[in-house]
């Protein structure tokens, strides 16, 4: 590219231009160099674009696909009940089920309510309303597959399979059951129907990393998906200003440099709201461990001392709404971090259009994004959010946290790390089940 002589020395700087026609030319020369030469470091603050993930998805993903799982053969489930999370993990474990017995899952109803009761209301809500069904074939194809109820040609052929419940019933004799109905003799009935409890319930039979693969294939419907990309930008949009006020106060910044990427924010899930305090307490009580509950104060000394976090910055504080309420979430941070939740960003109206479950998934989803994500091993919730990240990590090739500078970084807040602050996180893929990730043991030690 041809320019101006004078331009040429300073460009590289990108200050002290004299001509705006230089300033210009200088920009656009910083923009590509920054987006040829900087990209693979940059894309760690989330610059990779979005097709490029997809790419990298795909690709992988069809490289482990098997030869493929029978579409004219059918698991029906129980409605998937309770947490988001909780309803993450049945559809997974249902599945997988599936997979087991070498059928489609027919298509199960999520709740969107949160009672745990009241069956009456639960408020049933089709999974393609709330995670793209196409989509999802297409990510997890060989895997594992979802029907719908039209693709049913034969009604009549349904054997109904009663799970066993009780001491008795042991993880062997669950296994074995499942491995009897994948025998030819149940290849007559065109649906198997499992009858009693809701899936979040069944035996475990495996891996993580089984669940990791059907996770990365929910992909929230548009609408949604739009919903929590307002949020982000709404965050990013309070991080952009409060950058632009802290860099004309301090002069000699370079500004070009930001104006480029979006805008970094951290996201912390900070659970301190009393119902969680209650149940915390009594884990660590039978579990005989101190580090699962961790206190406000606790909470924001620990991100404040994150090595390497470049502030300012805005945290974002996905909280129970309950503590909407209470403002002293907002102060005690060190300076330089900026603390917002729904009702700082005036977001949660977007929010309240929504019943409980997708108000959930937009949350998950803001968390996921996150350029930095901080929550409790403990927590469900956090432990999806930190195994999806580590999963999207190893799907870019990083293998190990404990290098400087990963992408997609996360941390537990209540374990100590280095320098007094959080724990990084990063799942361990290689655990047999998924009940590690309930008992905060799933992370990878450096
Ligand atoms: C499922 O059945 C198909 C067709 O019979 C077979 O090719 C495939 O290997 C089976 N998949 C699994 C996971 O058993
Ligand atoms: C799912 O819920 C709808 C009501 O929203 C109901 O009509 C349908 O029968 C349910 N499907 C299943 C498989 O339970
Ligand atoms: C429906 O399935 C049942 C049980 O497998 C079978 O006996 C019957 O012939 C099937 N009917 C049709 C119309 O395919
Ligand atoms: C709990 O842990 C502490 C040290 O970690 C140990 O000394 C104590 O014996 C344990 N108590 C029980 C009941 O296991
Ligand atoms: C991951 O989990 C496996 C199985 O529980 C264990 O053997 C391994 O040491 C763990 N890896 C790390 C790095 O913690």
């Amino acid at each position: 590219m041809d320019m101006p002589s004078s331009c040429k020395y300073t460009m590289f700087f990108g200050r002290n231009l004299n001509s705006i026609t230089c300033k210009g030319l200088a920009l656009i020369v910083i923009a590509l160099f920054l987006r040829v030469v900087l990209r693979p470091s940059l894309s760690g603050y989330g610059g990779i674009d979005k097709n490029n993930l997809d790419l990298i998805h795909s690709r992988s993903l069809s490289l482990d696909s098997d030869n493929g799982i029978r579409k004219e053969k059918f698991l029906e489930v129980p409605q998937i009940v309770w947490g988001l999370n909780n309803q993450k993990i049945a559809f997974a474990r249902a599945c997988l089920t599936a997979r087991m017995l070498n059928r489609t899952l027919l298509m199960p109803n999520l709740s969107a309510s949160l009672f745990y009761k009241e069956i009456d209301r639960l408020q049933p809500i089709s999974f393609d309303k709330v995670f793209q069904f196409e989509r999802f074939n297409a990510l997890c194809n060989g895997f594992v597959q979802l029907g719908r109820y039209s693709d049913l040609r034969n009604r009549t052929g349904v054997y109904e399979l009663q799970k066993g419940s009780g001491r008795k019933w042991t993880v062997e004799r669950d296994l074995d059951q499942l491995k009897e109905f994948s025998e030819d003799s149940f290849n007559g009935y065109e649906v198997i129907r499992i009858v009693g409890k809701n899936p979040f319930l069944w035996h475990d039979h495996w891996p993580v990393k089984d669940y990791a693969r059907v996770f990365e294939c929910l992909v929230l419907v548009d609408e949604i998906a739009k919903e929590a990309d307002k949020v982000v930008s709404k965050i990013r949009e309070v991080g952009k200003e409060m950058r632009s006020k802290s860099q004309s106060a301090q002069s000699g910044v370079d500004p070009d440099s930001s104006l480029l990427q979006p805008v970094p924010y951290v996201a912390v899930h900070m659970r301190i709201e009393i119902d969680w305090m209650i149940h915390c307490k009594k884990l660590e009580q039978r579990l005989n461990v101190s580090e699962i509950c961790s206190s406000k104060q606790e909470i924001m000394e620990r991100v404040g001392n994150i090595v390497g976090l470049k502030s300012p910055i805005v945290v974002y504080l996905a909280v129970a709404d309950s503590l909407l309420e209470d403002s002293s979430i907002l102060t005690g941070w060190k300076e330089g971090l900026l603390p917002v939740e729904k009702k700082k960003l005036s977001v949660d109206g977007i929010y309240k259009k929504y019943p409980y479950l997708l108000q959930s998934a937009i949350d998950y989803e803001v968390c996921s994004k996150a350029d930095v994500f901080v929550g409790n091993s403990f927590s469900t919730f956090s432990s999806l959010i930190a195994l999806e990240r580590t999963q999207k990590m190893i799907r870019m090739g990083v293998t190990s946290s404990c290098g400087v500078d990963v992408r997609w970084p996360s941390y537990a807040y209540n374990i100590l790390g280095k320098s007094n602050g959080p724990h990084k996180w990063m799942t361990n893929m290689s655990d047999s089940s998924l009940k590690a990730i309930s008992y905060g043991s799933n992370i990878i030690s450096c």
